[in-house]
């Protein structure tokens, strides 16, 4: 199966582009995750821009999700929010409605931040935001914060419980995907 990894931060050192390809080393059996790297390529939405064929990177965004079994996302926390690109981008995906490869698919959010909150008004945007998208967002959580003090030099996680959620987390949105298929195949 194989799951896509978005950040929502384009930092070169990001602590949520780390996490996610801290998940997709450590990714269990049978799942390949991988980390989209065209975020900044996306451009401001722009309903007349929004025709057929779209964009290119929002043309491969959206075939990028529409072939993923599930997503994983990581979102910093931006004034109590989502960073706007990351917003830009949903908003792309989830056009056209009645097509949008966001429908249905499930998703896992996740979120760190350097202060004490582990980015935990970010995760409730992004949350709503993609449901509101059509995409069926998992239970699971993980909420790191001081993320400046969660790596060591090497950039693998400190703490035991981290690196526990952050698998789970994989593990929840895998275990989704992996229903959806045998309600498929049921008789
Ligand atoms: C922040 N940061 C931040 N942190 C937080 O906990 N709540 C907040 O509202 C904000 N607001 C905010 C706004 C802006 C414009 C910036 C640039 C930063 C801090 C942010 O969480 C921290 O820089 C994270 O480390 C960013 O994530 P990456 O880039 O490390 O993945």
């Amino acid at each position: 199966m194989r799951l896509l990894a978005i950040s929502g931060s384009l930092r070169a050192d990001s602590h949520n582009s780390r996490l996610l390809r801290i998940a997709a080393e450590e990714a269990p059996g049978g799942v390949e995750l991988i980390v989209y790297d065209g975020l900044a390529a996306i451009p401001p939405y722009d309903a007349d821009l929004d025709t057929s064929p779209a964009p290119p990177p929002v043309r491969r965004l959206r075939e990028l999700i529409a072939s993923s079994d599930g997503l994983v996302f990581s979102t910093p926390e931006y004034n109590s929010s989502i960073p706007g690109v990351l917003k830009n981008a949903i908003d792309w995906a989830s056009r056209p409605r009645a097509t949008t490869p966001l429908s249905g698919k499930p998703a896992g959010v996740m979120g760190a931040s350097t202060g004490q909150f582990g980015a935990v008004w970010a995760q409730a945007e992004l949350r709503k935001v993609l449901g509101s998208a059509g995409a069926r967002v998992v239970d699971a959580e993980l909420s790191l914060a001081n993320a400046d003090n969660s790596f060591d030099q090497e950039g693998k996680l400190t703490g035991e419980a981290t690196r526990e959620a952050l698998a789970d987390l994989v593990s929840a949105v895998a275990l989704e995907v992996s229903r959806d298929r045998e309600l498929a195949l049921a008789p």
